[in-house]
């Protein structure tokens, strides 16, 4: 309003200038008007007296005269009429004759220009005619008109002109505020929209005019501008900090002023299981877990889960909330608890048997069941619940993890719109076609689209992403920015690598590099000198466990110098146990095992240790450290943490790695030996060439290695999530502040 009157004003004052100044010249103009009307009025006046006049004259009557003339003056405007026969004569006239007017000066009269007479009474005009009788000239008749008339119109139409130009200058004014309005409201939603990342195509109100030739490219520049200005940020921030847990508190506090974050996961960080007398605390075999646990010691908040263990009930408080980790609690865990159903239904069923084979590409057909679709619903129904109830503040930093919880962005943010969700899906995601498999892919899609961010681990699961959106619903996909546009929500879809903590946990590297590998060597009964490779993996068919023993067979038919000198561990973690397809993989894989160590068993030890067991994180760790190669060989991964974990257990700079090509880490890991699980000869040259690898080659490629797990550690992971976060909240809070300013 205040920007309008700034603007109306000078406008106003501007016309109503013009107009004053238009006035005298209306007035000139009016004037000349009416003395040419009162010249011809004149003329008419004197033909018309001509005759009248003449006969009075021929008659001798000249006292009349001047009676006759004060009749016809009684008009109105016509002031006075006077006759001179001769310029020396007296003249004949009205009693209003002005005194000024005598026979002997009328030629001051006769002129074109010059008729005007000023008086007591207002300006005179008077006109000097000839008259003529029988063809010879017969004296001059004067004829005065009363002008004051004309004034009185000359006023009036100066009071009408003005009065037209202060409209004028009302009506343009007001056209120019709204016209100015619109645009500068149309401005204001595209920068809006700009700020929030969209782009302006996707401002409804704003597209016609995005269209304007000579707009666009504005937007790009402002745009790209944006970008570049927050990728330089990022750049700065990022060769500045030194990711660690007192980094990632930093980023909370200075720009996230210190919120909670609450995350929200399936799997627990700790499950409290009963072993008769006794209550055992286990950590689970997740990536998820790895990467998450590390992060809410250092930020604190609350971790919402599902409660699974046997025990977990039982040591929970009365809001079903534990302090954990047990030896130093930092963090609350609030557990979930679900129904034997719910649990078949959600986790084993949907989860499990549906998304996790859709989006592994490992060639288990995906189930879909409506029973199973109903719990999931529910379920994350029951998860949106815990987090409402959990939160402090209308605006909390909600972390909502991975492909058992699609629907929970959408249904935390129908419930607090202004917190900020950021969702990792820690799984591959397909291309659209696969997808297309879900009979329930736009709940998924729309309910992951409630997210604020949405990360996944590589580019080309962002790129499936983005394409199944644009495939199945009616969204607005920037591919520029990576941003999509639902339902007047907009989410950034990001990558993230995850990673692990770094340094490790100094537990887990306290026994020193022989001590471990003598003592996995006698555990194993194996010689001390015997090579040994290591897998550790959830039993798993996308883990590639088959297909990793059967290159270990390869390698022993190649080279039958390894049978009886090397070994493989092969730690398999129960999982989903509840799930056909999961007993069936663990029977081919024993089966396998037991195969090839029949095999080659007339020649010492068995090539292959299968360890069907959970095995805590320090357990895993000794293997890593006892090892001279690790084997990833997963059939598809999003990222593989098995693999980083390995190298951060490394400090002697020794060891190898072989990695699937089909994981996330293999784009981050190239010093590895990259190898294509499906093709078990490459696999055996693999193995045979990590066991021949020179010391001095172990070292540079694992020196690398651990330089890049170091520098993109799971702090970064977090820190660079959270730092979007913000960014994201400044810059809505920006677009708040814009949008006021407008109206
Ligand atoms: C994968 C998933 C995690 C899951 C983990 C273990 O890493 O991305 O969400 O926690 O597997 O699976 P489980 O079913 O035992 O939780």
């Amino acid at each position: 309003m205040r920007l309008s009157l700034r603007f109306i004003l000078p406008l106003f004052l501007v016309l109503a200038g013009i107009a004053y100044a238009v006035a005298p010249l209306v007035d000139r103009l009016t004037l000349g008007w009416f003395v040419r009307d009162l010249a011809l009025r004149s003329s008419l006046i004197a033909n018309t007296l001509q005759e009248p006049l003449q006969e009075q004259l021929a008659a001798g009557k000249k006292a009349k005269i001047g009676e006759f003339f004060n009749r016809i003056t009684q008009d109105e405007r016509l002031f006075a009429v006077g006759y001179c026969a001769a310029p020396t004569g007296t003249v004949l006239a009205s009693r209003s004759l002005p005194a000024e007017i005598r026979c002997s000066n009328l030629n001051r009269w006769e002129g074109p220009d010059d008729h005007l007479l000023p008086s007591a009474k207002g300006p005179l005009h008077v006109a000097v005619k000839p008259m003529v009788s029988e063809a010879a000239p017969a004296g001059q008749l004067v004829v005065v008109h009363d002008m004051s008339f004309v004034t009185r119109r000359s006023e009036e139409t100066k009071r009408y002109v003005f009065y037209v130009f202060m409209a004028l200058a009302a009506v343009v004014s007001l056209l120019t505020v709204i016209i100015a309005q619109l645009s500068w409201h149309g401005w204001i939603s595209g920068m809006r929209s700009l700020l929030r990342g969209e782009g302006l195509l996707r401002q409804p109100e704003f597209a016609a005019q995005s269209t304007l030739p000579g707009f666009k490219p504005i937007a790009r520049d402002l745009q790209r501008l944006v970008r570049e200005l927050e990728a330089e940020t990022r750049a700065r921030d990022e060769s500045q900090v030194t990711w660690t847990p007192e980094a990632l508190r930093t980023i909370l506090h200075s720009e996230l002023s210190g919120e909670d974050v609450i995350v929200v996961s399936n799997r627990e960080p700790y499950i409290h299981q009963r072993r008769g007398e006794r209550i055992e605390l286990t950590r689970p075999a997740s990536g998820l877990v790895t990467a998450l646990e590390p992060i809410m010691r250092a930020c604190s908040g609350t971790w919402i889960a599902h409660g699974s263990g046997s025990a977990d009930r039982e040591v929970v408080d009365k809001t079903d909330r534990i302090k954990v980790p047990p030896e130093k609690p930092a963090y609350q865990l609030r557990r979930v608890w679900l129904t034997a159903e719910e649990e078949a239904g959600y986790y084993y069923g949907f989860a499990n048997e549906g998304l996790w084979p859709l989006c592994h590409i490992a060639h288990v057909r995906p189930t879909f069941r409506s029973s199973d679709w109903a719990h999931y619903v529910a379920v994350n129904r029951k998860f949106a619940k815990a987090m409402v109830s959990e939160a402090k503040t209308k605006a909390p930093i909600v972390l909502v993890q991975d492909y058992h919880l699609a629907l929970l962005p959408k249904m935390i943010h129908e419930e607090l719109p202004d917190a900020t969700i950021i969702t990792f899906w820690h799984i591959p995601w397909p291309n659209p076609e696969s997808f297309a498999i879900c009979p329930w892919r736009e709940e998924v899609l729309a309910g992951l689209l409630g997210s604020s961010i949405l990360g996944f681990h590589t580019q080309s699961h962002c790129n499936n992403f983005v394409d199944t959106v644009d495939r199945f619903l009616e969204a607005r996909v920037d591919r520029e920015s990576f941003n999509v546009s639902f339902g007047a929500k907009l989410t950034a879809v990001r990558r993230y690598p995850i990673s692990i903590a770094w340094p490790p946990e100094a537990e887990m590297v306290q026994k020193t590099v022989p001590d471990c590998r003598s003592s996995i060597r006698q555990m194993n009964d194996l010689p001390p000198e015997h090579k040994l490779g290591v897998g550790v993996d959830r039993l798993d068919y996308t883990k590639g466990i088959m297909e990793r023993l059967r290159a270990i067979e390869r390698l022993l038919e190649l080279n039958p110098d390894w049978v009886g000198r090397f070994s493989f561990v092969q730690i398999a973690a129960p999982t989903r146990s509840g799930i056909d397809e999961y007993q069936h993989h663990e029977a081919q894989v024993r089966a396998m095992a037991t195969r090839i160590n029949a095999r080659f068993a007339r020649q010492g030890p068995p090539p292959i240790v299968l360890k069907v067991e959970h095995h805590e994180p320090q357990a895993v760790y000794e293997y890593f450290r006892a090892a001279d190669l690790c084997f990833v060989s997963s059939l598809h991964d999003g990222m593989n943490l098995v693999a980083k974990e390995f190298v951060a257990a490394r400090d002697d700079e020794r060891g190898v790695l072989i990695l699937s090509e089909f994981t996330g880490a293999a784009r981050e890991l190239p010093e590895a030996l990259i190898v294509n699980p499906y093709d078990a000869d490459q696999c055996a040259a693999a193995l045979h060439l990590a066991l021949s690898m020179p010391a001095a080659e172990q070292r540079d490629r694992m020196r690398l290695m651990r330089g890049l797990v170091a520098e993109f550690n799971v702090f970064r992971w977090a820190g660079r999530m959270l730092l979007d976060a913000a960014a994201m909240r400044r810059r809505s809070r920006l677009t708040d502040k814009t949008g006021r300013g407008a109206t």
